[in-house]
């Protein structure tokens, strides 16, 4: 897809086949609309009375407005103007290329990023223009023997409107927005592959590709004679149940502009690599168990950010950790009693091996202290009861950190990945108390979300720490089915805030 910005402002003028425009309910016209009504002595208010209602998802194509040199006016419904939100103004740039889809156009101009929206800027609303073409672009089609049923559709050119003083910042939007796209579909990719193929090893591989793409990049890559040096007993006791080798993954951004002595501290993602959680002794039902391949998604997150982070090259150093193995009931599996030692020193009562995430993530947060970080946030797909409570809307965010909190919740909103702030009060500690080890690994029936979360706050006392639990938001299931990409568009908007 090429993506060019365009600021001319007799769009009336405009020789290009399309030319979408929003309007309000109750007839309000958004400026660009206004133009082209103008143009055509009325032509768009008179549609707005007769049969167009503007509400949000909708769209109404006319063709051969009198005065207009376009043949195509998209009209595209942005509902009450009071209650327009980033969630709308993502929903009309999709509604905006399936109408381009359905009108099977190679080119059309949107001019939507003009328009106000409170949580945006002109960039952020250009980001969600490009994303939303992307997202209607992706196609898994890796392990498909005949991959033309997939075929790309026919648009190829898509253009912003913007003012002639803001094309620097529509440019650099446009060019935040295809990063931001190309680190979800790289998330996505990865989720929706099998787990006999997207494997530890294959992780740790897409690391290494990204390294060798990316020059801000450096990946490494630990095997488990080397994870075993370090002393991550309890990441290791998951992988045990398993034949495929585990890999601890880091993923290091720096960026290229010669640094200042007063460089901030580095911002250090954590992602869940389980690329098949059968729950090991613990074991899971049988039903959409298949599911379980998106256990890995955290860690994908963090490889997809990883990507958007490089070919920004942002302007922060950035570093993404990843413990990935399967979690299987194989004979060197964890046992329900089993008592280890975990990279911190505390050990840990597994009464439950089906809670493994937590296992694997609390070494890789304790390594992530010798990077002494401004702010560690950890990715993971960690409990069922985060999907009961939050459902497939928000990403369950647990953190203690206000500024954190808030400047998560903040990028959340702007990239329309909302996240949401559970309690995490010292009262629900309790319930990890083990007779024979430091911690239990599992809570008991009530606040499963919660629980999780402190587990993992024991872990990381030494820094500003936030958990994404995103075991809801990283994919979609039924006849639907496949990974959504998220927290990438958040994380990306948060460290593009930071940088
Ligand atoms: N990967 C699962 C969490 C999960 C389950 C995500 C279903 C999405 C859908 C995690 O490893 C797990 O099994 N958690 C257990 C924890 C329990 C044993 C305390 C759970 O949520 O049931
Ligand atoms: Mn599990
Ligand atoms: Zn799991």
């Amino acid at each position: 897809m090429n993506f060019t910005t365009i600021t001319t402002t007799s769009l009336h003028q405009l020789n290009t086949p399309a030319i979408a425009v929003g309007v309000f309910s109750e007839g309000k016209l958004s400026h660009a609309a206004d133009i082209l009504d103008r143009a055509s002595n009325g032509a768009i208010a008179e549609v707005l009375k007769a049969e167009f209602d503007a509400k949000p998802k909708t769209s109404l194509t006319l063709r051969n407005l009198p005065g207009i040199i376009t043949k195509r006016v998209i009209l595209v419904g942005l509902g009450k103007q009071e209650s327009y939100r980033v969630t709308n103004l993502a929903d009309a740039e999709a509604t905006v290329v399936k109408a381009c889809h359905h009108a099977n156009l190679e080119e059309a101009l949107s001019t939507l990023a003009s328009i106000d929206c409170p949580d945006t800027t002109l960039s952020t609303r250009i980001r969600h223009f490009v994303s939303a073409s992307h997202a209607a672009n992706y196609h898994y089609d890796e392990t498909l023997s005949d991959a033309s049923e997939n075929e790309a559709p026919r648009l190829k050119k898509l253009s912003t409107w913007v003012k002639r003083d803001q094309s620097a910042a529509a440019e650099e939007g446009l060019r935040q927005g295809i990063a931001l796209a190309e680190g979800v579909a790289l998330c996505r990719k990865l989720g929706d592959l099998p787990p006999n193929i997207c494997t530890p090893t294959y992780l740790g591989n897409t690391a290494k590709d990204l390294a060798k793409n990316f020059p801000t990049l450096k990946a490494e890559v630990l095997s488990h004679k080397q994870i075993e040096a370090l002393g991550m007993n309890s990441f290791l006791s998951v992988a045990a149940g398993s034949l495929e080798p585990p890999a601890f993954i880091v993923l290091h951004h720096t960026p290229s502009k010669a640094k200042s002595d007063a460089a901030p501290a580095p911002i250090v993602l954590v992602g869940k690599g389980i690329t098949f959680d059968s729950g090991g002794i613990s074991i899971k039902p049988a039903k959409n168990l298949d599911e379980m391949k998106y256990d890995m998604c955290g860690a994908a997150s963090v490889l997809g950010t990883m990507r958007a982070v490089a070919a920004l090259d942002l302007d922060r150093e950035v570093i993404g950790l990843i413990a990935s193995c399967e979690n299987m009931p194989g004979v060197k599996a964890n046992k329900p009693g089993d008592i280890v030692t975990s990279l911190s020193g505390q050990t840990i009562e597994i009464l439950n091996t089906d809670a493994e995430g937590r296992l694997v993530l609390c070494d890789a947060l304790t390594y992530a202290e010798r990077y002494k970080p401004a702010a560690v946030i950890d990715i993971a797909t960690l409990t069922g009861a985060c999907v009961v409570a939050l459902g497939d809307v928000n990403t369950g965010l647990f953190s203690t950190d206000e500024a954190l909190t808030e400047q998560l919740l903040q990028a959340g909103k702007e990239s329309n990945d909302l996240a949401w702030h559970m309690p995490m009060t010292d009262a629900y500690q309790r319930q990890l108390k083990s007779r024979f080890a430091d911690i239990a690994n599992i809570g008991g029936p009530s606040a499963g979300a919660v629980t999780a979360a402190c587990f993992l706050s024991r872990f990381t006392k030494a820094y500003a720490w936030a958990h994404l639990d995103i075991a809801g938001t990283a994919w979609n299931s039924g006849t639907n089915k496949g990974a959504t990409g998220r927290p990438v568009p958040l994380l990306v908007n948060y460290l593009l805030n930071q940088a």
